[in-house]
């Protein structure tokens, strides 16, 4: 089953241009998917459709098969949760264990329930030891794992991060892309990760590409980073190695697109042999 199905959806915030236009884009459940895109792009406009925290003005949404509408609300908002980029603006209690919980109490959960489920998610961050401390002392990566948390609390069977480590030191955002991994492996939630970072779309099973509001691009994320030209007209940033090609074919040594280095030496032997 799709956990996340998108047919021909249309939004705009209200201005003459269509934020996302004709997006089509699915989701099978326990998928783990890169949404990459550039400024403007329309990646965190999917994400509030996908959570229904915004309507769209066209197409259909569907949530684990559901259809997106008013009456299916509060089903769709339990079983997508989205973390946002800025780790100091989601908090809102601040201590770790209020955090958590709050997502949790208002859905009405009973009070064991909750005590439980702030223990299952603060064990799935790896955070537990931390259970009575202030947010504000934490660092950004553990501040991001506690939003984590409280997103998890819900027990969601999706979730969608957006640019949620863009703000982190690169440790803080390996502990975050590790708690995903584990949580996609072993908890089998479905992940969309919309991320800048190619480091972190290539641990990815599978990757898009958005541009004005629709999907440009798809395919497994090496695949994807290989097509050097085409990422360059969505103005994407190429790989590092992808600018040494297009350095080369500028320069007249007509190599393929590669992500490989090897396969770019053979390439460099080829053309000057
Ligand atoms: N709250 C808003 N009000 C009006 N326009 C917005 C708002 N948020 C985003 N947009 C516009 O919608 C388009 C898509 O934005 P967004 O989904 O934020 O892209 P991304 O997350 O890929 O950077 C952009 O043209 C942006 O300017
Ligand atoms: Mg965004």
């Amino acid at each position: 089953m799709n956990a996340l199905e998108l047919r021909n959806v249309k939004f705009s915030y209200g201005e003459n241009a269509f934020a996302i236009e004709n997006l089509n884009f699915a989701v099978k459940e326990g998928e783990f998917v890169a949404v990459l895109g550039h400024n403007g792009s329309g990646k965190s406009t999917l994400a509030r459709l996908a959570n229904g925290l915004l309507e769209a003005d066209g197409g259909e949404i569907f949530v684990l098969g559901m259809p997106l509408e008013q009456k299916n609300l509060y089903e769709v908002r339990k079983n997508v949760g989205v973390v946002f980029q800025n780790p100091d603006n989601q908090a809102v209690a601040s201590l770790v264990e209020d955090d958590v919980a709050f997502g949790a109490e208002n859905v009405g959960l009973p009070r064991e329930e909750i005590g439980a489920r702030i223990d299952f998610a603060l064990k799935a961050v790896g955070m537990e030891k931390e259970r009575h401390a202030t947010i504000s002392r934490l660092s950004g990566g553990q501040k991001q794992r506690v939003a984590i948390a409280g997103v998890l609390a819900l027990k969601p069977k999706i979730m969608i991060l957006d640019e949620s480590t863009a703000m982190l030191d690169p440790r803080g955002r390996r502990e975050i892309i590790d708690v995903v991994l584990r949580l996609n492996k072993e908890e089998h939630i479905t992940v969309i990760l919309i991320t800048h970072f190619m480091e972190e779309a290539l641990l990815c099973g599978r990757a898009v590409v958005m541009n004005r509001g629709e999907i440009v691009m798809e395919g497994a994320p090496a695949e994807i980073f290989e097509r050097h030209e085409e990422l360059l007209t969505y103005n994407l940033a190429l790989p590092r190695i992808g600018q040494i090609c297009k350095g080369l074919r500028e320069g007249g040594i007509a190599v393929e697109d590669t992500l490989d280095i090897e396969k770019l030496a053979e390439e460099i032997a080829r053309c000057v042999s």
